[in-house]
């Protein structure tokens, strides 16, 4: 673990990690600092403008990488694998992974019994889901359904505790104003000896490779954005959040201090957590015991 960690106790990470302004009525959205009541308004109207050209916009950008993490990481998750799951998708957008996690039960274990929640803040983008799913053999299934909610409080009439074998969050917590408060929930509707996992940007390790990352993502994203959705701002916002996002160490410690047990704090094989593409993005993955 790095020294940074190591240093501080449990409570003065999550004053650091909650906390990115001397005030804590404050918090970050992008590289700006705004009152923590107002960014979950904020981060809903970043989704509602970019909602109809979300997934144009995720190949463009990512030049179709996206793809093979969101298939890496439901592959490794390998749903359906000991009989039918019962999955919930966090800020599931426009339904990727819940699609994957369905294809995936059904192709490799001939499973049509696991089941999606997908649950978003934003009802433009569970729109765009729903379009989706009609064209697929799931739509009008019960193996999938789209639920208005904050990953923050999850409604416990909804969503009741001890209720899922797996729950995942992809490209979605780093845009929660309160994580320790969505890693709680996640542990609260997980059964005993659910999973927990979750794809996020995070640090890159290399110091060239960051430096071209950089430059390829303050100059080149936003253009896109404004070129093919008309919205320089929005993915301004989107490059800037994931330079917000707490690096690997101490994201798998507040998976733990939220009462998941993870490998041991480090990357790789038996680690908390694994990167793809030297840290561009990672998987972070806890079991509630
Ligand atoms: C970058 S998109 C990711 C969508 C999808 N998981 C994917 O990988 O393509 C982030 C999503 O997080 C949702 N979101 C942001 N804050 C949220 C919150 N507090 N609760 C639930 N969803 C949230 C947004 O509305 C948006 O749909």
């Amino acid at each position: 673990m790095p020294a940074a960690s190591r240093r501080l106790r449990p409570l003065q990470l999550h004053a650091r990690l909650t906390h990115s302004s001397p005030s804590s009525d404050t918090t970050h959205f992008g590289f700006q600092n705004v009152p923590r009541h107002k960014k979950e308004d904020m981060v809903k109207s970043v989704f509602s403008s970019v909602a109809s050209s979300y997934d144009v916009m995720n190949d463009a950008m990512s030049l179709g990488v996206h793809r093979l993490w969101k298939h890496d990481f439901v592959s490794t998750l390998n749903p359906g694998a000991s009989g039918p799951s019962k999955c919930i998708d966090l800020a599931g957008g426009t339904g990727d992974i819940a699609l994957r996690i369905l294809d995936h039960a059904r192709e490799k274990h001939y499973d049509r019994e696991t089941t999606v929640d997908i649950v978003d803040l934003n009802p433009d983008m569970l729109k765009e889901g729903q379009k989706r799913f009609k064209q697929t053999m799931y739509h009008n299934t019960p193996q999938v359904a789209f639920h208005l909610a904050n990953a923050q409080a999850l409604p416990p009439a909804q969503f009741p505790s001890n209720n899922y074998d797996l729950y995942t969050i992809a490209f979605g917590i780093r845009n929660c104003t309160d994580i320790p408060a969505v890693l709680r929930e996640a542990h609260r509707v997980l059964k005993p000896g659910g999973t927990f996992a979750c794809l996020e940007f995070s640090r890159v390790d290399n110091s060239l490779l960051s430096t071209l990352y950089d430059s390829y993502s303050f100059s080149i994203i936003p253009l896109m954005g404004s070129i093919i959705a008309a919205d320089r701002d929005s993915y301004q916002y989107l490059v800037e959040s994931i330079r917000r996002f707490p690096s690997q160490p101490d994201f798998s410690e507040m998976i733990r201090e939220a009462g998941f047990t993870t490998g041991a704090p480090r990357e790789g094989k038996g680690g908390a957590w694994r990167n793809l593409w030297g840290g561009v993005a990672a998987i972070h993955a806890g079991v509630k015991l």
